[in-house]
């Protein structure tokens, strides 16, 4: 009988300190790509699938009861738990592998909200990647950032009786396929990317959000709007509840800026992203609750499990409250880390100028790296 876990269930055990260790058994190359990552650290190591049934025997002297072996998409690791049983060794399987464990998300509901609001941070751990559902019950809500999985999304709202009202990209994502246009397309609701970052008409309805425009979310009286934060992009837009919160994108970071250079322009939008720091952010209140799009290592994780900040910690800890604009642009432009080869496609897809990968998997393998490496 094949024991076996969900990617939520590894997930929360991981969170609990629960999971003994991980057994990875995807080749050489695919581990080093990325990894199975959780909330905490957990022991872990990579013996293609080969050989870990060629060594079954050492293997299974090695393994604690109850490790995880993780594949592709489940079926090598089915065989190997069969072969590890057969040597007296139970251990689990992950359900659907790495290909399952890239569709999680976990919502965490945010607090702090203005009264009668409700809204969850809905973190994608493959990517670190975070997108955000708000809005109130028995009325609207907006989705941002969403990954390319319509249903969580469509359940969360369905579960707190809100209508999905508008889809909004906060930017043209280089790192992670949008799943901003099928979700408004299902919902009936709007869909927004900035038309600077798309570079014009795009063959998918878009409705581009303009500075100061206050996004409607039905009946409810919460002031919501669109500020715009060019610097990591051209057209940045981001969500502002003010005397609340800020989603703000890939532009500001719990430890740190997002990088301005997948659009090649690195110089001109770092100096765009210094006047939105000092022109855009520093005059907002510095309780403000920072959401970011990412994040890049566990230290940005909240005790509460929510990856957030305040703006006044970020001004306190980060580059942002360098007032000399040579020197911030300095900064930024002359540590940036290469950014992976399919970003550039990426793009392209989610501005309509490419048709929808076949290989959607493979573009979206690993980590975001969208933040600018000169962060602290
Ligand atoms: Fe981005």
């Amino acid at each position: 009988m094949t024991a076996s876990i969900t990617p939520a269930q590894l997930y929360a055990e991981i969170e609990r300190g629960e999971t003994p260790f991980i057994l990875d058994v995807r080749n050489q190359d695919e581990y080093a790509a990325w990894q199975i990552e959780g909330p905490r650290p957990v022991p872990m190591k990579n013996v293609p699938i080969w050989v870990a049934v060629e060594d079954s025997e050492s293997l299974a002297a090695e393994l604690p009861e109850d490790a995880v072996v993780v594949c592709a998409h489940g079926n090598g690791s089915d065989l190997l738990i069969d072969v590890l049983e057969e040597e007296g060794r139970r251990v689990r399987t992950l359900e659907g592998g790495t290909a399952a464990w890239a569709a999680l998300l976990v919502p965490r509901e945010l607090p702090g909200l203005p009264e009668g609001m409700r809204g969850w941070q809905i973190q994608r751990p493959s990517k670190a990647c975070l997108s955000y559902l708000i809005g109130v019950p028995g009325q609207g809500c907006i989705v941002v950032d969403p990954a390319r999985f319509p249903e969580p999304y469509e359940a969360l709202a369905a579960e707190h009786d809100m209508t999905i009202l508008h889809v909004i990209d906060t930017h043209v994502h280089a790192d992670h396929i949008t799943g901003g246009i099928e979700l408004a397309e299902r919902n009936d609701a709007s869909y927004s990317v900035p038309i600077e970052d798309t570079g014009g008409p795009t063959p998918f309805p878009n409705t581009p959000l303009v500075d100061g425009e206050v996004i409607d979310l039905g009946d409810a009286q919460i002031e919501t709007l669109a500020i715009k934060m060019p610097g990591h992009t051209p057209g940045t837009t981001c969500v502002h509840i003010p005397g609340h919160l800020l989603l703000t994108g890939d532009t500001v970071f719990v430890r740190g800026v997002g990088r301005p250079d997948l659009t090649g322009k690195a110089e001109e939008l770092a100096r765009e992203l210094y006047h939105t720091v000092h022109d855009r952010l520093q005059p907002l209140d510095p309780a403000t609750m920072i959401l970011p799009a990412h994040w890049s290592t566990p230290d940005e994780v909240a005790a509460d499990g929510l990856v957030r900040t305040t703006l006044g910690h970020v001004f306190e800890s980060t580059l942002l409250s360098e007032a000399d604009l040579v020197h911030f642009v300095q900064e930024i432009v002359t540590s940036l880390p290469a950014a992976p080869d399919t970003y550039d496609t990426i793009r392209l897809v989610n501005s309509g100028q490419a048709a929808t990968a076949e290989e959607i998997e493979f573009l979206e393998i690993g980590k975001n790296q969208c933040a600018a490496s000169t962060t602290v």
